[in-house]
C-alpha cells in the first residue's frame, strides 16, 4: 500500500467508526464511506453489553466476554479523543424466569446470581407475577449508544484526522488476481466514481452482502420504543423473553425487540411488532405501561446462520470483514475494532486473538451450501 493511500471503511456504522477511529490512532489514513448514517444498527440498538444475559456459549460467548473486559478501557479511550462522555453503566442485567427449572437451564446460569423470588422483588421492583426466580448478571451492563456513544466515536474520529464522505454508495468492488484494487461508489450528487484502493474494511450490517453476495448476512428485523419512566424507578436492566427494558441514567427506558428473521429489509413499525413489545412490557413490569412513550423505530441486525460475526480475512484480498454481529454488534466493538486494527496494521494478536479470528472466519461458511445455511 503507498503510504498515503487510505484505508476505505465500508460503512459509518458504530463498527465502521470503532474501527477508523483505532486505525487512525495507530496512524493510518482512514476514510470512512457512509450511505446513511441513520439505518446504522448502533443508532438502534438498546446497547446491552450483555453476553451473560444473552445467554451465549461456545466461542460466541468467550468473544463476547473478551469485548466486554475491554470495553472500560476502549470508552475511556473515545471519551479522551472526543472530550464526550459515552454513557457506560454498570447497571448489572436481570434475567427473570418462570420457573427454577428454566433457570438452571439458562447457558449461562453458573455466571450469574441466583435470585429468589424476594431478591428479584429487590432488584426489580414491580415486576410482573408471572416471574418467580431470576438470574444477576452484575458484570453485564449498558451503554447509552444513540444519544452519545455514536456522537463520542464521530468526534473521536475527526478528532484523530479520519475523513468521511456521507451519502457515498460503494456499489461494486474491483480486484485484479484476487487482489482489491478499487471501489466504485455513487455520491450524494449522484456522481459515480471509481476510487483506487488496496485496504478496505466490509462493515456494511445487513447489507454487508451486496457487495460480497458469498457472505451469508442477512437482515433480521427488530422495532423498539422507550418510554420516559421516574428517574430511579428501574436500577437492572430487565432481560425478558422477547422484551427488555434498559433504563437510563435520567430514567428514559429503552424497550426492546422484536426479531422478525421474514421481514427482509421491509421498513416501518407494525402493529404486530407493538403489541409484541406491549405485552412484554405488561408482563415484565406492569406499571411501565403507565409511562409516557417518547419514540418508536426499527433496524436491521446483520445475521449470520450462526449468529456470530464475520471477522479478519474475506474472500478477497485487500477486503477484510467486520459484520454480521447480529445481537451483539454494541458489546461487540470494543473487540472488533481493535481485532481489525491488529490484522490491518500485522500487529501480532495474542493468542486469544488469534483463536478468536480464527473462529469467526467467514471460511467457517465456504464450504456449506448457500441454499441451506439461512437457518437460525
Ligand atoms: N441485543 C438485543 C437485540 O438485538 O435485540
Amino acid at each position: 500500500m503507498a503510504a498515503s493511500a487510505p484505508v476505505l471503511i465500508l460503512g459509518g456504522g458504530l463498527m465502521g467508526l470503532a474501527i477508523a477511529h483505532q486505525l487512525a490512532r495507530r496512524g493510518l489514513a482512514v476514510t470512512v464511506l457512509s450511505r446513511r448514517r441513520s439505518e446504522a444498527a448502533g443508532f438502534v440498538a438498546a446497547g446491552m453489553l450483555a453476553p451473560h444475559a444473552e445467554g451465549l456459549s461456545g466461542d460466541l460467548l468467550k468473544l463476547g466476554q473478551r469485548s466486554l473486559e475491554l470495553v472500560p478501557a476502549w470508552v475511556s479511550q473515545v471519551e479522551a479523543d472526543s472530550g464526550l462522555a459515552c454513557g457506560l453503566r454498570p447497571s448489572g442485567i436481570v434475567v427473570p424466569f418462570r420457573s427454577d427449572a428454566e433457570r438452571d437451564a439458562y447457558p449461562t446460569a453458573r455466571s450469574g446470581l441466583v435470585l429468589e423470588r424476594g431478591e428479584l422483588e429487590r432488584e426489580v421492583s414491580g415486576i410482573g407475577n408471572a416471574w418467580t426466580t431470576g438470574l444477576l448478571f452484575e458484570q453485564d451492563g449498558q451503554i447509552d449508544n444513540r444519544r452519545q456513544l455514536m456522537r463520542a466515536l464521530e468526534r473521536a474520529c475527526t478528532c484523530t484526522g479520519v475523513q468521511f464522505e456521507e451519502g457515498a454508495e460503494v456499489q461494486e468492488l474491483h480486484h485484479q488476481a484476487e487482489q482489491l484494487n478499487a471501489v466504485t461508489l455513487r455520491r450524494a450528487d449522484g456522481d459515480q466514481q471509481t476510487l483506487e484502493c488496496t485496504e478496505a474494511v466490509l462493515c456494511s450490517g445487513a447489507w454487508s452482502a451486496e457487495l460480497m453476495p458469498q457472505l451469508p448476512v442477512f437482515p433480521v428485523k427488530g422495532q423498539m420504543l422507550s418510554l420516559q419512566a421516574p428517574r430511579h424507578a428501574l436500577r437492572r436492566v430487565v432481560f425478558g423473553p422477547g422484551t427488555y427494558l434498559v433504563p437510563r441514567e435520567d430514567g428514559l427506558v429503552v424497550v426492546g425487540a422484536t426479531s422478525e428473521r421474514d421481514a427482509g429489509f421491509s421498513e416501518g413499525l407494525t402493529p404486530e411488532g407493538q403489541k409484541q413489545l406491549q405485552a412484554g412490557i405488561a408482563s415484565l413490569l406492569p406499571e411501565a405501561g403507565g409511562w409516557p412513550p417518547m419514540e418508536r423505530w426499527w433496524g436491521f441486525r446483520p445475521c449470520t446462520p450462526d449468529g456470530g460475526p464475520l471477522l479478519g480475512r474475506s474472500p478477497l484480498d485487500g477486503v477484510w470483514l467486520a459484520c454480521g454481529h447480529h445481537r451483539n454488534g454494541v458489546l461487540l466493538a470494543a473487540l472488533t475494532a481493535q481485532l481489525l486494527a491488529e490484522v490491518i496494521t500485522k500487529e501480532s494478536p495474542s493468542c486469544t486473538d488469534a483463536a478468536l479470528l480464527g473462529a469467526f472466519s467467514w471460511s467457517r461458511f465456504a464450504e456449506e451450501d448457500q441454499s441451506s445455511v439461512r437457518q437460525p
